[in-house]
């Protein structure tokens, strides 16, 4: 058996035999929406190869049973590419989830903003990705697959489906394009502008590599940036993780009535 598979039968000797449709992986300072499930919690530390999640303002459970009628998967917690240097932090956790049965992942972050429209408090849903750090967590890999298609990785129906939900929930979504920087220190203004230019409409330290993770592994994928702060030089506001923390919360209030109509239109 597979490392993913015994972990994968571990958190159904705990949380039961009925295939999971979709994970959750929540972002900095949204890991409180685990607790909206209802189901059974997992911490990391109990599963074998999760990330041991080191960065405060993450809830490292693994919550696992309903939400809004769909089974789901939750992850309070993410490992990040400036934790230790790994871009595929997040394989085995993936595997896992398609080992539960999962068709499809949303993921969850923090962004600073690049849009004077989209102030801190907002949402945005990922329409596409700039992998600005040019890492990959598939370097290694041995097979052919390894040469994912990226074209419409951000899953067209999973995106409608969201758009519709936050209509339908009244609440004001953008979207927009996310580039990845690797972290852990915050970017300089002048690379704020030369992202701006190459397109990206909000910036943050994860997300991407999960999402190449996800299409490499067979899984739909969409993903959703909570706004808290806008980006290096674009205001006099002082950035930090702190501040993430702090502001967080207002994005995520908009960002569960988002997940929760999406998960009644899926149910
Ligand atoms: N940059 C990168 N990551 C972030 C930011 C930011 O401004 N805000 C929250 N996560």
């Amino acid at each position: 058996m597979s490392k993913s598979d015994e972990t994968a039968a571990l958190i159904r000797t705990r949380a039961g035999d009925a295939p999971v449709r979709l994970g959750l992986v929540l972002g900095s300072g949204l890991g409180h929406l685990a607790d909206a499930v209802d189901g059974v919690a997992i911490p990391y530390g109990d599963l074998p190869g999760f990330p041991h999640a080191g960065v405060s303002g993450h809830n490292p459970n693994l919550v696992v049973g309903n939400l809004e009628g769909v089974r789901v998967a939750v992850f309070g917690g993410r490992a990040h590419y400036y934790e230790r240097g790994n871009a595929a932090a997040m394989r085995l956790p993936l595997e896992v989830l398609r080992g539960l049965g999962a068709e499809g992942v949303i993921l969850t972050n923090a962004a600073g903003s690049l849009r004077p429209d989209m102030p801190t408090g907002s949402i945005m849903c990922l329409s596409d990705h700039i992998n600005f750090s040019g890492l990959n967590p598939l370097i290694g890999e041995a097979t052919d697959a390894r040469f994912v298609p990226m074209t419409d990785a951000h899953d067209a129906a999973y995106r409608a489906a969201l758009v519709a939900a936050a209509a339908q929930a009244g609440v004001t979504m953008a979207q927009g394009v996310y580039a990845w920087y690797s972290g852990p220190s915050f970017e300089t203004p002048a690379e704020i502008r030369a992202l701006k230019i190459l397109g990206a409409d909000a910036v943050g330290m994860s997300t991407v590599p999960e999402v190449i993770l996800a299409r490499f592994l067979g899984l739909r994928v969409a993903a959703i940036s909570t706004i808290t702060n806008m980006a290096a030089g674009m205001s006099a506001e002082k950035i930090s993780h702190e501040h993430t923390k702090a502001m967080a919360p207002i994005g995520a209030a908009k960002l569960e009535r988002v997940l929760r109509q999406f998960l009644r239109d899926l149910a």
